[in-house]
């Protein structure tokens, strides 16, 4: 028991460069606190103690602002960051070495509509094993989140997301994140879901982006002109000749583009 619980600190600490002891993880982290006694609560709920089960659940919500219901699955290593305001759902499983911070919900997608017809349903979200989860996201719904996905800061997901995938914004959409995990290397946990090294400044990205579009429209100008100017042109300069009538004088123009 006591290797179980020092094995969940060790996990936090590894996943958070802010815990320097044990003792603070303790003390001071209430994902800590709550999946302690979300535990307890688990216990209780499957030796039919349900309303104890659900009690303890509440009281820990009110220590941590953390709520669990007793319901849940959840595998070892759960790190639960800053944490207030996670609700985490009856039918909701969650693998190994996941990560949550502030803000999270797994939830079901219309729990107040017929829910007497739900009530033995699954209706909320199963994270598999490395999963990171950014604040203030909402999973909803029994879909599924593939190994080691990274959900955005305030995404809404909704559908299941492959394994690696990183999906950010409403709805959930899969990009191509720097430090995404390639399906094929081992993925490895990054605090916060972000790379700190090699960050592009945006103001420059952004800069880039504009000279880039500056040119293609420089380009386009100088085309037009010559075109314009060669057309009225007697000089001899070089001028658009147009294209060629086809044979059959009826070829679909659209066909030509690429
Ligand atoms: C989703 C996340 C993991 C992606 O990180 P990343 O791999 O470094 O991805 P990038 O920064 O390269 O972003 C890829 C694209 O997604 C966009 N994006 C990233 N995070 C986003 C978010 N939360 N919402 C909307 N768009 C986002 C980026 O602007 C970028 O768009 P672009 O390609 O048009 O420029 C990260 O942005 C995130 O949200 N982490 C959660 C952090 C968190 O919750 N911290 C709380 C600590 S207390």
């Amino acid at each position: 028991m006591l290797k179980i619980i020092r094995d969940e600190i060790d996990a936090m600490m590894a996943r958070d460069p802010a815990a320097r002891s044990r003792l603070e993880v303790v003390l001071c982290y209430p994902g800590f606190q709550a999946l302690m006694l979300f535990r307890l609560s688990s216990a209780l709920w499957r030796r039919d103690w349900r309303l104890l089960g659900r009690w303890v659940s509440q009281v820990s919500r009110t220590l941590t602002g953390i709520e669990i219901h007793p319901g849940a699955i959840i595998g070892q290593g759960l790190f639960i960051d800053h944490g207030m305001g996670v609700v985490i759902g009856e039918t909701s499983r969650i693998g190994a070495g996941v990560t949550l911070y502030h803000g999270v919900t797994l939830g079901g997608v219309a729990p107040s509509v017929d829910s007497e017809n739900q009530r033995a349903t699954k209706r909320h979200p199963t994270l598999e094993d490395g999963v990171i989860v950014g604040s203030g996201a909402q999973i909803l719904g029994p879909i599924t989140i593939g190994d080691c996905a990274r959900i955005g800061a305030n995404a809404v997901v909704t559908k299941d997301v492959p394994r690696c995938a990183t999906v950010v914004g409403i709805p959930g959409r899969v990009v191509n994140g720097r430090g995404a995990p390639r399906s094929e290397e081992k993925p490895r946990f990054v605090a916060y879901g972000t790379p700190t090294g090699d960050v592009p400044d945006p103001v420059a990205r952004a800069i880039e982006g504009l000279l880039d579009e500056v040119q293609t429209l420089r380009a386009r100008v100088n085309h037009l002109e010559s075109a314009r100017t060669g057309a009225g042109d007697e000089s001899g300069i070089e001028t658009e000749t147009p294209p060629a009538a086809s044979p059959s004088g009826n070829e679909d123009p659209a066909s030509k583009c690429c």
